[in-house]
């Protein structure tokens, strides 16, 4: 079988610092042969920077130099990039959040089985040592039923200042859309999707008021901050148990906090790092995890987890069905915001 020939489309920050870096890993089984950008310049750059042969400001011009490609646009582009890709006969691997509305996830679904093409979704959390292990663990039975779950992804004070992550048309959301979605994707994916009875929440934008911001990464202007700087949410499924959420670009709290924690009916874990609670022999049992390597970059084991999804030996981690779910959940949330009432799943 020949190498799987791969094109970037989007080359700004987690295209240059992530993908295209893992995909290099693979050149055994994979040929980086076109990049895309709007920014003509900056096609041609990254281009240079990694030998890439092809580059092009129009990913129409990109499809026929590849057989699969990385979405890493804005995500307002997500869904009208991918749906193209598809129609191309194209595989996708897309970065997070899926598209912007569950509509867009529903035809981005539709094109990929219309087309048979792999959509795989860049939820890197999940390809992480400790989630891997904490899955096994939880699939394996040794916590009993997940009951009441916790998933906290926090930033003191760290609102992207670059790009276009506080506008909300190119965007549709801030610190839900953007990085809370992975902790609740994680959370759904160790309890294993189960089935969501209601989901309440609110987001909050207070940094557009503040004539003075301070911030850790980088400056954005106060007055065109469009976007959520917090978001909770109580999440009700309808076997019974809960998932509490909370996201925040800028909290005023003393420390970062990238976490899942889950207590079931005969044990828990936190995931980060991965401690392992059991109900045992009259005692609370706790174990931590040691791995032989200190190596936990998400980015190759998901690029390969892509590549072999591809060929056929694989299924892809992320299954775009749950990656809908996680955005009709946010959707959710925002609607649940501006209503002021539990949104119903049934
Ligand atoms: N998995 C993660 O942890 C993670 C981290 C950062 C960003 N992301 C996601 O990756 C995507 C891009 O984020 P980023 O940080 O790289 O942003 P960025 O602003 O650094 O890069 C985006 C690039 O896309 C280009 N672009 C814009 N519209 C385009 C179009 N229609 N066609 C082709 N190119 C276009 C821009 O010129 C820019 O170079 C977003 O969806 C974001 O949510 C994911």
């Amino acid at each position: 079988m020949g190498k799987l020939r791969v094109g970037f489309i989007g080359v700004g920050g987690i295209a240059v610092s992530r993908h295209i870096p893992s995909f290099l890993t693979l050149t055994d089984q994979v040929e980086l042969t076109a990049v895309c950008d709007v920014n003509l310049d900056r096609a041609a750059s990254v281009a240079s920077e990694f030998s890439i042969p092809f580059y092009t400001s129009q990913y129409d011009e990109l499809f026929e130099h590849v057989d699969a490609v990385t979405i890493c646009t804005p995500n307002k582009f997500h869904a009208e990039i991918a749906i193209a890709a598809f129609n191309a006969g194209k595989h996708v691997l897309c970065e997070k959040p899926m598209a912007m509305t569950t509509q867009e996830c529903e035809s981005m679904i539709d094109a990929s089985e219309a087309a048979g093409k792999v959509l795989m979704i860049a939820y890197h959390y999940r390809h992480m040592k400790e989630a891997r292990a904490a899955k096994r663990f939880i699939d394996a039975g040794e916590i009993g039923r997940p009951l009441v779950s916790r998933a906290q992804a926090i930033r003191r004070r760290k609102v992207p200042g670059w790009g276009v992550f506080t506008n909300k048309d190119l965007q549709g959301g801030g610190s839900l859309i953007d990085f809370g979605c992975h902790f609740l994707d994680l959370a759904l994916h160790l309890m294993d999707f189960p089935e969501i009875a209601e989901v309440s929440g609110a987001t909050y934008n207070e940094l557009s008021r503040q004539p003075e911001v301070v911030n850790q990464w980088g400056v954005f202007e106060p007055s065109t901050f469009e976007v959520d700087d917090h978001a909770t949410a109580y999440i009700k499924f309808k076997d019974g148990a809960t998932l509490l959420f909370e996201t925040s670009w800028a909290a005023n709290l003393a420390d970062d906090k990238e976490s899942v924690s889950i207590s079931g009916t005969n044990g828990g874990l936190d995931v980060f790092p991965l401690v392992l609670y059991q109900s045992k022999y009259g005692m609370l049992l706790d174990q931590k995890a040691y791995w032989i390597s200190d190596d936990n970059d998400p980015g190759i084991p998901q690029a390969l987890n892509f590549v072999e999804s591809c060929r056929g030996t694989q299924t892809p981690l992320v299954k775009p069905q749950e990656a809908l779910t996680v955005s009709r959940v946010i959707e959710a949330i925002y609607k649940s915001s501006e209503t002021g009432k539990a949104i119903s799943f049934t």
